[in-house]
């Protein structure tokens, strides 16, 4: 079915107008599941082939809006739950925010002048320790930061200093005191920043851009953006199927090709320690599956010279075993560009792969100058 037809069905078949069709039409229809995103009106996600080879989503797939704890996955119980209780949002950017007690950064780590220059720190008037970073340096103090710049045109955008980094990024959540944010940000369109709403909440915000999946010509589905993107700007989290380690396992022994599985496969392992008293840290890690059921992400192709990085974002501390996996652009992107990410990030060495290039390996279409020329 090619994409006129596929519009043809949802449109004469699968009636909104008076309200979203019964389930089972909606479970079968990808089109019913984009449009009843809480986000569609303001950000929707379309779908379009315009190569001509009629390929519709898989049929096996399915759009959900958050990912699936399955058997043997639980979230924390309600009472190691807990938030900070910042009763002015405005301390959720420094020392102090049980937030961010967690990422104790060194002042000396801080580069003056370099675009994560804090000045906000100093013009700080809620008490807490967010004092001129000269003097937090001189009494050699560390301080936690948050992972956001907070004003400006450059708010809610990713520090360039997590940018380059691994680091977990720690949010608020709804177990917090600070007020959340409202619908569209905590900036006024004048760039005022509204400062009784906490800024630090931009993934739990969720995504906030219209995506499309779009049929390439030569692999498969792809994503682009239809605005332009800043660089460290969240795009979307990637969602799935959580599942055990060794569910995980399973399914990796259930598909023909382990390679091919892993790439809807993500470890949720950024807190895993073998040390830990925490045993659900200690242990293997959860999986997040996004073959089956997940989010647009799910259909980001790879590239050796990518446009976004998936980082962990935390929001409550007792579920880090679940954290959330957050894509966020690496450099400017413009409206229509196709986004990317580099499938193995380092993890795996694929130019000493390809140089032993053995039979069956995969070839990479991303056509980047530095392209590594293999997938896997
Ligand atoms: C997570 S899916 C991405 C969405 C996929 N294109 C689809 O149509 O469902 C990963 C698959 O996309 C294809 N793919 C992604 N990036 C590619 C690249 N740079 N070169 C070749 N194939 C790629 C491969 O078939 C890979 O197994
Ligand atoms: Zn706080
Ligand atoms: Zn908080
Ligand atoms: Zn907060
Ligand atoms: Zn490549």
């Amino acid at each position: 079915m090619g994409d006129r037809d596929s519009y043809r069905e949802h449109f004469f078949n699968h009636n909104w107008k008076t309200g979203p069709p019964p389930q089972h039409v909606v479970d079968g229809c990808h089109w019913c599941q984009l449009r009843a995103f809480p986000t569609h009106q303001q950000y929707p996600v379309t779908i379009v082939n315009k190569t001509g080879d009629g390929a519709t989503l898989p049929k096996n797939f399915k759009f959900i809006t958050q990912s699936i704890l399955t058997q043997g996955v639980r979230a924390a119980d309600a009472n190691f739950r807990s938030g900070c209780g910042c009763a002015d949002a405005r301390a959720c950017r420094y020392d102090g925010c049980e937030c961010l007690s967690d990422m104790l950064w060194d002042e000396e780590d801080q580069e003056p002048n370099s675009d994560d220059s804090d000045s906000e720190m100093e013009t700080s008037r809620n008490g807490n320790r967010g004092g001129r970073p000269s003097a937090a340096r001189a009494a050699g103090q560390k301080r936690a930061k948050f992972a956001y710049h907070s004003q400006g045109d450059k708010a809610g955008l990713l520090r360039s200093r997590y940018l380059d980094s691994r680091e977990p990024i720690y949010e608020c959540h709804e177990g917090c005191a600070c007020a959340e944010s409202t619908e569209g940000g905590v900036v006024a369109a004048d760039g005022d920043v509204d400062d009784t709403a906490c800024v630090n909440r931009v993934v739990e915000r969720g995504r906030q851009i219209p995506l499309q999946i779009f049929r390439t010509e030569d692999r498969g589905w792809g994503v682009r953006t239809l605005v332009d993107l800043q660089k460290g700007q969240f795009v979307d989290r990637y969602l799935g199927e959580i599942l055990t380690a060794r569910e995980a396992r399973r399914r990796r022994s259930l598909s023909t090709m382990a390679r091919r599985k892993d790439v809807y496969l993500f470890a949720l392992d950024k807190f895993s320690d073998t040390n830990s008293l925490d045993s659900r840290l200690a242990g293997p890690p959860l999986e997040c599956d996004g073959e089956f059921r997940a989010g647009p992400t799910r259909f980001i192709n790879h590239s050796c010279s990518p446009n976004l990085r998936i980082f962990a974002r935390v929001g409550d501390h007792a579920d880090k075993h679940i954290h959330d996996l957050a894509f966020f652009a690496v450099r400017d992107i413009s409206a229509g560009d196709e986004l990317t990410f580099d499938y193995v990030d380092g993890t795996v060495d694929l130019a000493s792969d390809a140089r032993h290039h053995v039979a069956g390996m995969t070839p990479c279409l991303c056509k980047s100058a530095n392209c590594r020329k293999f997938l896997w």
